[in-house]
């Protein structure tokens, strides 16, 4: 048998993970699924459960899927354990993005202020799911695409027993596919060589076709507005001057760093108008469940595209089917850095493109970090760190000192400000402050 458990199994994205599983079946022949939720009732898990199912019968396979609020019973004999939750819901995105803007702040689920008060609320979360999956099936894999997917990886290896879990996230994917799309190759010649954090990667080097095309690529970035970034973010482009000098892909989510005025202004606008990308995501998710309750529909809707993690089931798919298979491809992933960035710790957790074997990731040695990201790349995994310190201690200053290092932050009143009204905001989903 072979089983994955998804937490957060009621998610809209589900539909997703469910189609990279059919898609890979003849390599990874899942027997059994399990979708976990919270939500008391359990309609939206029903909803999606049943459109799975009706997937799993169209592709004419025999895979077992379950829909339960116990997770505990999930875990039951489970290889893999795939989390995509978010706590709070997207209520608690909101005032994420919303608190920071009407201070002038980054408002972002996974930057600034706002990926700082996701980070303390999750990692708790997780770290009990850790601690169950430990328990009850300790050889499975953690797949985590929570956010902020670095971070709460980070924790998790830190803080928990269980060591078997590594981080994904959809960018490093969607940049691959952007080149392949400015070089018109098709994506699976494409190699880009990533270093960095989670939603802070760079790509140094990039390959078609085991070409160097490097130059190539950042002539066609440098000065034009191509648009590049998942649907959550803007897309301002980058100057020529920029990408000349840095000599590196960046990805969207720098535009928050090397950008902020640009981003903010927009941001603010947007916000203004249309309300938080929360709200906006809201709307979405109502038009996609009332899809997914149609009996005809059998498979995953177009729509579900407009959402920022399109396409993340490919990454969390393939890496299961490498794993099982022990294919030593290679990937990229969060993992412990064990040297692979020698300016960073060893024991901190990186994304970086890494062997995928059936014990885990292997990191390859990237080298000294380029000097010109070696400051912001130290200076990001030095927040991280105190931020995974202020979640599991409750302690205010710790939280204080991580907001304050955030460099979209970085104001010793603004701090102040920001932390007091999101604790307050959040207090229910704070049991550790
Ligand atoms: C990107 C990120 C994900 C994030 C998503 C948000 O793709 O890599 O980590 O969860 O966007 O998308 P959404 O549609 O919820 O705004
Ligand atoms: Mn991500």
């Amino acid at each position: 048998s072979l089983k994955v458990a998804i937490i957060g199994g009621g998610s809209s994205y589900t539909p997703e993970i469910i189609e990279g599983i059919l898609n890979r079946y003849d390599s990874f022949p899942v027997t059994d699924i399990a979708l976990v939720d919270i939500e008391p009732g359990q309609e939206k898990l029903n909803i999606v459960g049943e459109l799975a199912k009706r997937m799993i019968q169209k592709a004419g396979k025999s895979i077992n899927l379950t829909c339960t609020l116990d997770r505990r019973k999930a875990l039951k004999g489970a290889d893999f354990v795939s989390t995509q939750i978010r706590v709070g819901g997207l209520n608690a995105r909101e005032k994420d993005e919303r608190i920071p803007l009407r201070h002038g702040y980054v408002g972002q689920e996974t930057n600034g202020a706002g990926g700082i008060f996701k980070a303390f609320r999750t990692i708790p979360v997780l770290l009990d799911l850790a601690e169950d999956v430990q328990e009850i099936c300790p050889n499975a894999w953690i797949i985590n695409f929570t956010n902020p997917a670095g971070m709460v990886t980070e924790a998790v290896l830190r803080h928990s027993a269980h060591k078997k879990v590594i981080g994904v996230c959809n960018i490093p994917f969607n940049m691959r596919h952007s080149v392949a799309e400015i070089l018109e190759v098709p994506p699976e010649t494409v190699k880009i060589e990533f270093v960095g954090l989670n939603h802070f990667v760079f790509g140094k080097k990039i390959y078609a076709e085991g070409i160097d095309r490097t130059q190539e690529v950042l002539q066609k970035l440098a000065g034009e507005e191509l648009d590049y970034s998942p649907a959550n973010i803007v897309s301002l482009g980058w100057s020529k001057t920029f990408i000349e000098a840095m000599n590196l892909l960046p990805n969207p989510y720098h535009q928050y760093y090397f950008q902020t005025r640009e981003v903010l202004e927009k941001d603010i606008q947007a916000f203004r108008e249309n309300g938080t990308r929360a709200e906006k995501v809201h709307t979405l998710e109502k038009s996609l469940f009332e899809l997914y309750k149609n009996p005809d529909l059998q498979e995953k809707p177009k729509e579900l595209e407009k959402r920022g993690g399109a396409y993340y089931s490919d990454v969390a798919c393939s890496l299961m089917d490498s794993i099982y298979n022990n294919k030593e491809d290679i990937q990229t992933v969060n993992t412990l850095n064990n040297g692979a960035i020698p300016d960073l710790p060893d024991d901190c957790v990186i994304e970086v493109n890494s062997v995928i074997t059936k014990h885990g990731p292997r990191p390859i040695a990237s080298g000294p970090l380029p000097s010109t990201i070696q400051g912001s790349i130290s200076q990001m995994k030095a927040f991280e760190e105190l931020v995974i310190q202020a979640a599991v201690t409750g302690n205010y200053y710790d939280a204080y000192t991580s907001m304050l290092m955030n460099p979209l932050v970085a104001d010793e009143k603004g701090s102040k400000l920001l932390l007091d009204e999101l604790l307050k905001a959040h207090k229910e989903y704070l049991p550790q402050f």
